[in-house]
């Protein structure tokens, strides 16, 4: 299955790829987090788009495409994945379907995660991440059991530059899934709205009920 994560900053677009990654076995793959991974590289790409992250603005569109389109290609992408962060515009939906279609596949569903700003700024503002796997916490909602320390793999937890109130204010404004994205996918009637506002286990529940509901599915 071909599953698409929508939504704006902090709404839990990753918290919930890496749960749906792992119970269903297909690769989760964040723009986000491979473009994060390349500026820490000091790789081409990284040194082109840091500046774009800085601000939070999106990164010019054929750069994410380009880098996308290659991650497409490996072998683990194949069977279905849980794309997390992409696409943010019409044009970048548009360079997916193309690329897909080139394997006769096709998007099977795209889910908007919705959720009101006061909780996205409350959420971004105490978010922790695993530098080594990438597990997600929150200071208040979903702690650590030891501060500063991963509880799956022991790994260092740090807080992402672009985390900062201004830039969190800047990504909100900027960052919002835009109607003319939405209406690709609402046209192909592939569109299914979720309230992220639930706690984590309520928000995969709806989202797992929406993958059984999928047409074609094979996973439920
Ligand atoms: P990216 O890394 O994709 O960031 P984002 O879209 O801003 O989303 P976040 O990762 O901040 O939030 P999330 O929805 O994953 O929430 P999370 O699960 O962590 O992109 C970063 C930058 O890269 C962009 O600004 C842009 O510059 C660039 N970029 C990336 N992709 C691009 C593209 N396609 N085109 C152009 N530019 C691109 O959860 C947040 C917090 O909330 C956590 O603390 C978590 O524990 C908590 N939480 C999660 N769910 C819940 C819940 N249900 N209840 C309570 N707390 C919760
Ligand atoms: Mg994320």
């Amino acid at each position: 299955m071909y599953l698409i994560l929508l939504g704006a900053p902090g709404t839990g677009k990753g918290t919930q790829a890496n749960i749906l990654a792992e119970r269903f076995g297909w690769p989760h793959i964040s723009t986000g987090d491979m473009l994060r991974e390349a500026v820490a590289q000091g790789t081409e790409l990284g040194k082109a788009t840091k500046g774009y992250m800085d601000q939070g603005a999106l990164v010019p569109d054929d750069l994410v495409v380009k880098m996308l389109v290659e991650r497409l290609k490996q072998p683990d992408a194949a069977k279905g994945f849980v794309l997390d962060g992409y696409p943010r515009t019409l044009a970048q939906a548009a360079a997916l379907d193309e690329a897909l279609a080139d394997d006769k596949k096709a998007i099977d569903i795209a889910f908007n995660i919705v959720v009101p700003d006061d909780e996205l700024v409350r959420r971004l503002g105490g978010r922790w991440l695993c530098r080594n796997c990438g597990a997600i916490y929150h200071e208040i909602t979903n702690p650590p059991l030891t501060p500063g320390k991963c509880g799956r793999c022991g790994g260092e937890l740090y807080q992402r530059d672009d985390d900062k109130p201004d830039t969190v204010r800047a990504r909100l404004e900027k960052q919002k899934p835009p109607e003319d994205l939405m209406q690709h996918y609402r046209g192909k009637a592939k569109l299914f709205e979720i309230d992220g506002s639930e706690e984590v286990d309520g928000v995969t529940a709806a989202l797992v009920h929406g993958i059984s509901e999928a047409p074609g599915n094979v996973w439920s």
